[in-house]
This record gives structure tokens, sequence and C-alpha cells, in this order.
């Protein structure tokens, strides 16, 4: 399916809950957010509607978030119901690993694809600072069960933030030379955290870049290790897995998007950095079949922005958990 700037969407996010086991700074905010009552919550069997209607106009690529989407119990049974859908033939789960180690094994027999694990430092009293009360041995320890449980790839997210993290670059970086792990640095968006927090954080991926390549030596482009997602992928030499950058900020990739996300409270969003919202939990509560849904989606799909306007000083009040990443 093609939007009006001839892109052709065929991505769905999918945020499964917006309760997260952790409080992330830079996606909530220091009290907290508000979560949804459950009865607002898309049930499974409403999601398996949304992405039935998707599959039914291009939509080939289901990626799972929250919030935490390891937080909504029995999650291996919305993937079962998504993996037999036909036209869909990637499902993915992106997540902070803490409860990855005694789930990894039925998500996979799911039907799971492939998982993309947050891990934004290598020191643990700072992951409790940044995650506000995560231990870092777990996510660590999430890691190495998705690597156990023989997906690959395993991505992890790296959001870079001065003053913060900004020193661990290289030796995050460093971990793709022995273990098959590919890394991506995210460029911090002051999404939702508008927030003193966020000001004069951001660091941009050339800088990033220029600090991998003095210590470490050239970065060559490699190719993308599956998926669609916006991150460009180099190999450090002789190393296993690969560094990305995904640069929403410097260098936005608005003309290549392929992407739209349901809301956990059922919505559709076209754009990350886009208030316009399609509902679908109304129609979908009052019997709305597939073929309805398709239009709707549709809909959606002919809102979407050329690109986004996140520079220009746009605001939202909904913060990244409850979006979905
Ligand atoms: P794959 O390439 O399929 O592995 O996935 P992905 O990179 O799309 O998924 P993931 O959930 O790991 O996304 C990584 C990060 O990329 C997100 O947390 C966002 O920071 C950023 N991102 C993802 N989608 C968008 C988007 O549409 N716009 C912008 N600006 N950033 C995005
Ligand atoms: N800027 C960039 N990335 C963010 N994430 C969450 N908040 C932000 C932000 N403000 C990323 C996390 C997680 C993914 C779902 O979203 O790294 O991996
Ligand atoms: Fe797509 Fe909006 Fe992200 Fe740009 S900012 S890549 S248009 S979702």
């Amino acid at each position: 399916m093609q939007d009006n700037y001839q892109r052709e969407i065929n991505y769905l996010r999918i945020s499964v809950i917006d309760r997260c086991n952790l409080r992330c700074v830079y996606c909530m905010p220091p009290e907290g957010v508000k979560f949804v009552d459950h009865k607002e919550i898309l049930r499974f069997e409403e999601i398996e509607i949304v992405v039935r209607a998707a599959a039914s106009i291009g939509v080939k690529k289901v990626r799972l978030t929250g919030g935490e989407p390891l937080v909504r119990k029995g999650l291996e049974n919305l993937i079962r119901r998504i993996s037999n859908i036909p036209g869909i033939d990637d499902i993915a789960l992106t997540t902070n690993g803490l409860l990855l180690p005694p789930h990894v094994q039925v998500l996979q027999d799911a039907g799971l694809k492939r998982v993309n694990i947050s891990f934004d430092t290598l020191d643990s009293e700072r992951y409790r600072e940044l995650t506000r009360f995560g231990e870092l041995s777990g996510a660590w320890e999430g890691i190495v069960a998705a690597l156990d449980a023989g997906f690959h790839p395993v991505k992890l997210n790296t959001v870079v933030i001065r003053g913060f993290n900004d020193d661990e670059v290289v030796d995050i970086a460093r971990l793709t030379l022995k273990k098959p792990l590919h890394i991506r640095f995210i460029e911090f968006m002051p999404i939702g955290s508008s927030n003193a927090w966020a000001t004069g954080r951001f660091v941009p991926a050339e800088e990033i870049m220029s600090l991998i390549k003095n210590k470490l030596g050239p970065l060559i482009p490699a190719k993308i290790p599956a998926g669609s997602g916006p991150a460009k992928y180099y190999r450090l030499k002789g190393a296993q897995g690969t560094v990305g950058f995904i640069t929403s900020m410097s260098e936005h990739f608005c003309s290549s998007c392929n992407r739209l996300r349901l809301t956990s409270t059922g919505s559709l969003r076209p754009c990350l950095y886009d208030s316009c919202e399609v509902d679908l939990k109304a129609p979908l509560r009052n019997g709305a079949g597939i073929k309805e849904i398709a239009a709707l989606i549709k809909k959606a799909v002919s809102l979407k922005a050329d690109q986004h306007h996140m520079l220009d000083g746009w605001q939202d009040n909904r913060v990244m958990s409850q979006i979905g990443g």
C-alpha cells in the first residue's frame, strides 16, 4: 500500500501496553504517567483483526512494543495469533530485556522471529539512575537469553545522551567485536520529554561515529542485518556484529518511511511525531470487521505527513511509552 508520497507502507508497530517495569528518564517524567485502565487497552482478538486487515492491504512486518510488551500477560498468545496470519512474514519485539529469560523459549515457539533490546550503558549505577529501578545484570541476562535461544540478529538500542553515556559509545561499540550483536546508536529525541532533563542532551550521530572511528578504526558500510527500520549499519574490522545509527534528528529518514503505529488504546498513528490519530477501538467494539478496519487503515495512511516537524517546535502531550517508540 502506498501513501500520498509514493512510500510503500508495510510495517506496523503495535504498542501492546502502556505500562512498563522501568521508568526511564528519557521516556517518562519523574512523576510517572497515568496508566490507562485495562479495559481501554485493545484485547488480543481486536489486535488480531487489525493485523489481518493490515495484512490484507500490504503490511508484511509487525513489531510489538510497549511500554514494556512483556508486562502484558500471555504475549505469546498474541504472537501465535499473528504468526498464523497469511502475509505477515516478520514478527519482532522491542523490549528492555528484563523479563526475557523466563519467556524467551515460549515466545520463540509461538513464532517470534527477532528481538531488539534497549541497552544504554555498561555501568550498573548509571543503569539504575537511567531506569530509576532496573538492574543492569537483568538486561544483560536478557541479551544472553536472546543469543542463546538462537535469535538472529539480536539488535541493541542505545540512546546516546550527552553527559550521561556519551563517554561509553566506544566500549559499547566494542561489544560487536566478540559477539554477534547489532548495536544501534539512537539520537536522543525530545519527544514527550519537555522537562528540563532533555535540554542540551542531544549528540549527533556524526560525533558518535567520529568517537568510534578514532578509537576502533574504520566503520565499513554493512548490509542491514534483517529488518526494515531506519538504521544505517557499519562493521568494525573483523567484528561479528554491526554498529548502526538512527539519525532521527540530524538526518531524518522520512522520505523512506514505511510504517504505521497502533497505540495500546487502539488508535492508528501515522507518524511518531504527529499527534494526528485515527481511532480503531470504537469501530472494533461496534463490530467492525476486516474490510471496515482496512478502510480505516488506508485513511490513516492517507494522513501520513511527508516528514516530521520536530525541529519546528512541535510538542505532544504523549510520552514515548504511550506511543510505542
Ligand atoms: P528493525 O530495523 O526492524 O529491527 O526495527 P526498528 O529499528 O524499526 O525498531 P526499534 O523498535 O528497535 O526502533 C529503534 C528506534 O528507532 C526507536 O526506538 C526510535 O527511536 C527509532 N524509530 C523507530 N521508528 C521511527 C520512526 O518512524 N521515526 C523516527 N524518527 N524514529 C523511529
Ligand atoms: N529518544 C530516542 N529513543 C528513545 N527511546 C525511548 N525514548 C527515546 C527518546 N526520547 C527508544 C528506547 C527503546 C525504544 C523503544 O525507544 O531506546 O529501545
Ligand atoms: Fe515516518 Fe514520522 Fe518517523 Fe518521519 S518521523 S520516519 S514520517 S514516523
